[in-house]
């Protein structure tokens, strides 16, 4: 039986990612919007490119969730994005409203799904769809971590003029200021990158990998970025659906890893068809636990204003 894929939010990151998936026949796409005639005309303008691209997959659009039904995997991107000078938080209250109502119509047509949350602030919209859902946390991800550690790599790529496939790197913790480069698993060909780069340029390629969805916003202007994201998202659905067992930083909730217990925060988790398979822990430095540790306290304040906005 042909795989069936939901994406839920057809503006840039949703459309690009329907538009990946459906491309690469990996799945059945249903999208789905608010906006009215919005999905059906992209699935539709999506679909017509089926005998260029090689495609006999399908992609419909729909503003109704009965469509949805018996999803193996449903991406949430419906929300809204950033513009210049707001950060990722500011949109917690609009798409925390946004997250929890579609979490519960896709979780009534597709009981057996695994979610991938890729709205912002993405570790509370990921805690608050694992909430909603009554999933099992091993079906309920947030994706930020491959974006993260891409854009890392592809600065290391840009500095070292090295191929992006020879370095390894991680980018653990929340999708936010706070996020975790780690150096010490950063290799160019089985190199540590200390080896490499002086400090200060590493320090100036961290604090840009820091700023990187910022740096998008701030040249688009009118929103955020969506094809490193949307190609992040794939990444994570294709080691899911193919049961590949990837290893892969993902928003992933704790218990008792890193220190840390019931709390989601990006960390190395390994992907197959049943969900989050494994939480990876990376032996870190004293200042990477710090970091990470700080970086949680971050994710830990916004849930936090969740709970009384829930309570309110
Ligand atoms: P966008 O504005 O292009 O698209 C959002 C879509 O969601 C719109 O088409 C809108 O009509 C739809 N929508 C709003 N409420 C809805 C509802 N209740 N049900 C169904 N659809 C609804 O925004 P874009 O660029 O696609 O970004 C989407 C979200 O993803 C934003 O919150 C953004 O911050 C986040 N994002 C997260 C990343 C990550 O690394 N986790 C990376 C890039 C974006
Ligand atoms: C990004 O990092 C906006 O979170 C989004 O590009």
């Amino acid at each position: 039986m042909q795989n069936k894929v939901t994406v839920v939010g057809a503006g840039n990151v949703g459309a690009t990612t329907a538009q990946r998936i459906f491309d690469k026949g990996y799945a059945d796409v249903v999208l789905v919007d608010v906006v009215e005639g919005l999905p059906q005309g992209k699935a539709l303008d999506m679909l017509e490119a089926g005998p260029i691209v090689a495609s006999d997959a399908s992609v419909k659009g729909s503003n109704s969730y009965e469509d949805t039904a018996g999803s193996d995997i449903v991406i949430i991107t419906a929300g809204i994005a950033r513009r210049p000078g707001m950060s990722r938080d500011d949109l917690l209250t609009t798409n925390m409203n946004i997250v929890g109502s579609v979490t519960s119509e896709v979780v009534q047509h597709s009981p057996n799904a695994i979610l991938i949350i890729v709205s912002n602030p993405l570790d509370a919209m990921v805690q608050h769809a694992f909430s909603v859902s009554n999933f099992p946390s091993q079906r309920v991800i947030g994706m930020a971590g491959v974006l993260d550690t891409a854009r890392f790599r592809t600065f290391l790529a840009e500095e070292t003029g090295v191929s992006v496939r020879d370095i390894q790197a991680y980018v653990l913790g929340g999708h936010g200021d706070s996020m975790v480069p780690l150096p010490k698993y950063t290799t160019i060909g089985g190199v540590p990158i200390s080896d490499l780069l002086p400090t200060d340029v590493l320090e100036r390629i961290i604090q840009r990998t820091r700023d990187g969805g910022a740096e998008i916003v701030g040249l688009l202007k009118t929103g955020s970025a969506y094809y490193a994201p949307s190609a992040a998202v794939v990444e994570m659905v294709e080691s899911i659906l193919f049961d590949q067992k990837r290893v892969l930083p993902c928003a992933a909730q704790l218990d008792g890893e890193y220190g840390i217990t019931g709390l989601y925060l990006g960390v190395p988790t390994k992907l197959g068809r049943t969900g989050v398979e494994q939480i990876v822990e990376l032996d870190l430095t004293a200042t990477e636990k710090e970091g990470l540790q700080h970086s949680a306290n971050e994710v830990e304040e916004l849930n936090k204003v969740m709970a009384s906005l829930r309570n309110a």
